[in-house]
């Protein structure tokens, strides 16, 4: 995607091959600015305090720090010490494991002086199929949107939630890859951005990147949603997922339940997109099973912010000694999502939606979807 109309990825090789640039979110929408991660230890950091964040990111970003652990020790011992590290660094996006056991399976039957190498062209593939699935996500969800917008006079009013753009993803995003495509064709269309407290995704990142691309949106406050589809003004809801069950229970930043039971109680279309790799086929029942990341409480009591001198600080929001708690993730029952679309099309949100579009990975467990 574009920044300042210069073309960009998340993630990508350095010049020289061996370390690994970054955007870095958390500096994100104040200061643009690129990170070289140069150790296993780098590439864990930047997942654990979300200098990149986002299920296919995280993903693609474990992939390279598998790269930079073989580049300094290539040994079993090392591929399963780095294995077991960046699997630690957050509990929720499934493509996270996914991406580990893709690269360890990759270098493990490889002699070690193979292994960085290797591991460097897995990664960079990835990145690609990564790239590619999204853009496909992106037009299967457009066809979706585009049947709304022709029974439509003005501009489609769709809601999103958190970041699922590009941002959150090598390239195009998940949940805004349709939208994007419908601003690509022409049509007219506007997002709701849910600010997405505490760590404000949306007004931080999503509505960044969206005025990057040229998109009309506007930011709402969290609880905004529901008072906006009572009255009128959604026409849908499309987020993205951290890890949806082999039955369609959908695992998403926290916040995304409320707005799916407002969605169904007004009537609105509430759509997931997800890349295949974010469907755990292991798991049947998402609210009981998914393992959901608590965070420090400091990120809900101080915020970050830019004063009128361009300095960015960070400060107090709360009163002292009240107790925070930080739930990262919800689960949305698969009852109130009315399509999931993935790369190979649009699906129910049930064990037979899915199946019909991945039969391999619902008979195998393992997501296969090259
Ligand atoms: O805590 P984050 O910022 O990693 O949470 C991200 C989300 O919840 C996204 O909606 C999800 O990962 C899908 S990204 C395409």
């Amino acid at each position: 995607m574009r920044v300042n109309g210069k073309a960009y990825r998340t993630i990508w090789p350095a010049a020289d091959g061996e370390a690994v640039e970054i955007i870095d979110q958390t500096l994100l929408p104040h200061q643009f600015a690129i990170v070289r991660l140069t150790t296993l230890e780098d590439a864990a950091k930047a997942i654990r305090t979300m200098q990149v964040r986002g299920a296919p990111l995280i993903g693609a970003a474990a992939a390279y720090g598998m790269c930079l652990a073989m580049r300094a020790d290539a040994s079993d011992a090392a591929l399963d010490r780095a294995y077991d590290a960046l699997l630690a660094t957050r509990p929720t996006a499934v493509n996270l494991r996914w991406a580990l056991d893709v690269m360890r399976e990759h270098l493990r039957n490889r002699p070690p002086a193979d292994r960085a190498g290797a591991a460097y062209r897995r990664a960079a593939e990835i990145c690609n199929e990564d790239v590619a699935i999204n853009e496909a996500i992106g037009a299967h969800g457009a066809t979706l949107l585009g049947k709304i917008a022709a029974t439509k006079n003005g501009p489609l009013n769709v809601l999103t939630h958190c970041n699922a753009g590009w941002l959150a993803a090598v390239d195009w995003g998940t949940a805004l890859a349709p939208v994007y495509k419908v601003h690509e064709k022409g049509l007219p269309i506007h997002v709701w951005v849910d600010e997405t407290r505490p760590r404000n995704q949306g007004m931080s990142l999503t509505a960044w990147e969206l005025g990057q691309m040229g998109v009309p949106h506007t930011v709402i406050a969290d609880n905004t949603g529901g008072h906006l589809m009572q009255h009128g003004l959604v026409d849908a809801v499309i987020v993205g997922s951290d890890r949806t069950t082999a039955h369609g229970d959908v695992c998403n930043k926290i916040g995304t339940y409320l707005k799916a039971l407002a969605a169904k109680d007004n009537g609105v279309p509430f759509y997931v997109a997800l890349p295949s790799p974010t469907i755990d086929w292991k798991i049947d029942d998402g609210i009981a099973e998914i393992p959901i990341e608590q965070r420090d409480g400091a990120e809900l009591s101080r915020i970050r912010g830019r004063l009128a001198d361009g300095r960015v600080v960070e400060v107090d929001i709360a009163p002292e000694g009240s107790a925070m708690a930080n739930y990262a993730f919800d689960v949305t029952p698969a009852h109130l999502v009315t399509w999931l679309i993935t790369e190979r099309g649009i699906c129910a949100a049930s064990a037979s939606g899915l199946r019909a579009l991945f039969p391999a990975s619902a008979r195998s467990g393992v997501p296969q979807h090259a």
